[in-house]
């Protein structure tokens, strides 16, 4: 039994294997958070002190008794009208604005196996895998209730929260916020971390000290975005990749959401995420209910290496779904880097054919075969197949392709139309506009109202027919701008909250249904680069790419900040051409493909420009690639070094789960004359083991790899008995084996 109820103290305890997490129904009803860590058998409300804490409110009910605030102690779902000022994770007005919802417990029930969401993504796992846990609070003064739901997978190591709430008044109210969950931590030192960034920068890992003031992270853009991502993490202020506390809290959901978290007066710590609540006001007619998205925690003593492994096992088995979340992905080459949206059916066929020659399995026709598209100002919205600019149906060209021994998949972008398309010209009430006012544009395009059915369904047929024609074994979904006008020609409220919560559902709608109807298609998502790279859509898309920034040198410190919440195998990482189209720098093609594999790994360029030398690099690579895919993409991923303090080097490493075989990955970021010896320390190894490089045959105690570390290889020079020390940018892979010497 995971969840506990305990009668006699009115505990609930949530055990995994490692971890405890407790609520109590406590004095008045409130459900008190009295603990998350470390498992615990016990009443952990023992270390709640009630006091009168000069002047924070006291509930009425409590009488001439002022030793209990809802503003001081630890509650599980905090709300405004309890008289609890920190940050609320629920706050419900009536229609004329008073504030109402003093919510406290009702009821609970024990579940075997897990929730689902309608119509959102949900962690999954059977009934043996996990359980669920459902309280029902209500209003003191009204029928509004609140059902906290609770996903507990003992072997994983997490806990999902999500929140129902439900109207059965008979007047509307407005829910202002309604968070996917809370967390109270009672004492500690803690920093908030977090991933913001740009387009192009996404994901830059980012420390801050919780103090008494509130950090907002997140973001109004509609998506969950470049500049913030979804996934924070609360961790002790000594905490690092191997040791200290840390708090994962992972958003399933893809539209604006926030985290916010900071110290209250007396110390304790509190973070609130779920959607972002400036926007919402979210209307709740009687007998409706809303569903809050899922948010998936975590708890490790151990340090952030061994969260972030926590997040890479439930992402990769219990996010994704589908034939893809467990084969080895395909080897891709994308034209975009190539060609932009400037090409002809001869140009991609003779990309293609080089690719095929060298290994790549697949080829990704990106933006331009549809429509009148041959910049980036029309044709969005017109999903058929510009025959005249291929040369061929799409059908033809895929069959081309095919003929050369290559799978075949098409860039889309559902959401969006421009102006200047024949979609706009038959319905421009089907784009999120406000009446009698010009639509901000984004790389001049408006977005669809993928809240109305009838436009999904209609953009989804549309898309269906390419997609039969050519039999796409893969797509790549794009999302290029922001929701500003929102407005729905089609709904009864005008609410932004309500309008936002229904397209992304209208998304996941559209993606789900594409599944359906083709279940071997390959999604990967995309969103001007990294802009959607969120856990929800990884419910879909078991792949998504990272950034349009394919420097490999931005790359590394990009997927670095990405591996702290998402698994590897979900990182769309190529190699691409050099001097790099954005940052100008050159690399070696060997960094750019070592830096790719920590990612689904594939190509962006055209290869026929490539070097003799080079091309049989890239045949190579991917030998090397396929020779390692189950080690990169199954392994246990460990960052080495700190990328955003070591400017030197940069290193990371998988290990096989049966601790049988590594690969360490090393980029070099700084050379110096006579420079000392840098040695990398190894993770993840079997301490009582040893393992030999399978490349020079050299055998190393784990301890002393673990311990010492390894030094940057010298390399031997060809044709020469000098041995040189490693050049800036160069990269190197040492696979190791585990020997049976000790
Ligand atoms: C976005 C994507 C790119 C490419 C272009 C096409 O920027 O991130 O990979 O598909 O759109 O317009």
């Amino acid at each position: 039994m995971s969840v506990i109820y305990n009668e006699q103290n009115s505990t609930i305890t949530l055990n995994t294997e490692n971890t405890s997490y407790q609520m109590k129904i406590g004095p008045y009803g409130f459900l008190l958070h009295t603990y998350y860590g470390p498992k615990i058998s016990g009443d952990a409300s023992v270390s709640i002190v009630y006091r009168d804490h000069g002047f924070s409110p006291n509930p009425h009910d409590a009488g001439r008794c002022r030793d209990v605030s809802a503003d001081t102690i630890p509650l599980e779902y905090p709300c405004e009208a309890a008289g609890d000022f920190r940050a609320p994770a629920l706050s419900i007005t009536a229609d004329d604005g008073t504030f109402m919802a003093d919510m406290r417990y009702h009821s609970h029930r024990i579940l075997q196996g897990k929730y689902s969401l309608e119509g959102l993504p949900a962690v999954y796992g059977t009934d043996e895998e996990a359980q669920t846990l459902e309280v029902t609070l209500k209003d003191r003064f009204s029928d509004i209730f609140v059902t906290l739901q609770y996903g507990v997978f003992p072997e994983l190591d997490v806990i999902t929260r999500a929140a129902r709430i439900e109207n059965r008044t008979a007047q509307k109210i407005i829910v202002k916020n309604a968070a996917s969950a809370s967390l109270d931590i009672l004492s500690g030192e803690w920093d908030l971390i977090h991933f913001s960034g740009r387009h192009a920068g996404e994901r830059t890992f980012e420390r801050v000290s919780l103090s008494q003031r509130e950090e907002l992270v997140g973001t109004r853009r509609g998506v969950s975005s470049h500049h913030q991502n979804s996934f924070v993490i609360i961790a002790e202020r000594n905490a690092d990749e191997r040791y200290g506390q840390c708090y994962g809290m992972n958003l399933l959901y893809s539209g604006s959401f926030s985290c916010n978290a900071g110290a209250d007066a007396f110390g304790s710590v509190r973070a609130v995420m779920g959607i972002q609540p400036e926007h919402f006001d979210y209307p709740l007619e009687p007998e409706e209910i809303f569903q809050a998205p899922e948010i998936a925690l975590a708890y490790s003593e151990n340090g952030l290496g061994s969260l972030s492994r926590i997040y890479h096992r439930l992402i990769a088995d219990h996010v994704c779904r589908g034939p893809w979340k467990n084969r080895p992905r395909p080897v891709l080459i994308n034209n975009w880097e190539a060609t932009g949206p400037y090409f002809d059916g001869e140009m991609i066929i003779s990309i293609a054919k080089k690719a095929a020659e060298l290994g790549v399995d697949m080829m990704v026709l990106d933006d331009g075969w549809f429509g009148k598209r041959d910049d980036d100002y029309s044709g969005l919205g017109d999903w058929y197949v510009n025959t005249k600019k291929l040369g061929c149906t799409m059908g033809e060209l895929a069959d081309q392709i095919r003929s050369l021994g290559m799978k075949f998949g098409i860039w889309i972008e559902p959401e969006m139309v421009n102006e200047d398309s024949d979609l706009y010209r038959e319905h421009p009430d089907w784009a999120l506009q406000i009446p009698g006012r010009d639509p901000v544009l984004g790389r001049s395009q408006l977005v669809l109202d993928f809240s109305r059915e009838e436009v999904v369904d209609r953009i989804l047929d549309d898309i269906c027919k390419v997609l039969d024609e050519c039999k796409a074994d893969y797509v790549k979904m794009d999302m290029n701008r922001p929701l500003v006008d929102v407005y729905s020609h089609g709904s009864s409220t005008q609410s932004r909250g309500k309008l936002q919560y229904k397209y992304v559902l209208g998304v996941y709608r559209f993606m789900e249904k594409l599944l359906e109807r083709y279940p071997d298609l390959l999604l990967e998502g995309c969103s001007s680069g990294g802009g959607r790279f969120d856990a929800g859509m990884m419910y879909y898309t078991p792949q998504i790419w990272c950034s349009d920034n394919t420097d490999a040198i931005d790359r590394i410190r990009i997927q670095y900040g990405t591996s702290f919440g998402y698994p590897i195998r979900t990182m769309g990482a190529h190699v691409s051409a050099c001097p790099n189209y954005d940052t100008w720098r050159s690399t070696p093609i060997n960094t750019r493909a070592v830096v790719a594999m920590e990612g689904t790994f594939g190509y962006e360029l055209d290869l026929n420009h490539l070097s003799d030398e080079e091309k049989e690099e890239v045949r190579q690579q991917i030998i090397t690639f396929r020779k390692y895919s189950s080690l990169l993409h199954n392994g246990l991923y460990y960052r080495l070094t700190d990328v955003m303090k070591n400017t030197k080097e940069a290193a990371w490493m998988m290990v096989s789960e049966d601790q049988s075989e590594a690969l360490l990955n090393i980029v070099v970021l700084d050379v110096t004359g006579n420079r000392p010896e840098r040695y990398i320390r190894l993770d993840g190894l079997d301490r009582n083991a040893s393992y030999r490089d399978t490349e020079t045959g050299i055998i190393y105690p784990a301890n002393v790899l673990m311990t010492t570390g390894i030094t940057i290889p010298r390399v031997k020079m060809s044709g020469h008995d000098w041995v040189r020390g490693a050049s800036l940018y160069e990269a190197f892979q040492i696979h190791l084996e585990k020997v049976d010497q000790k």
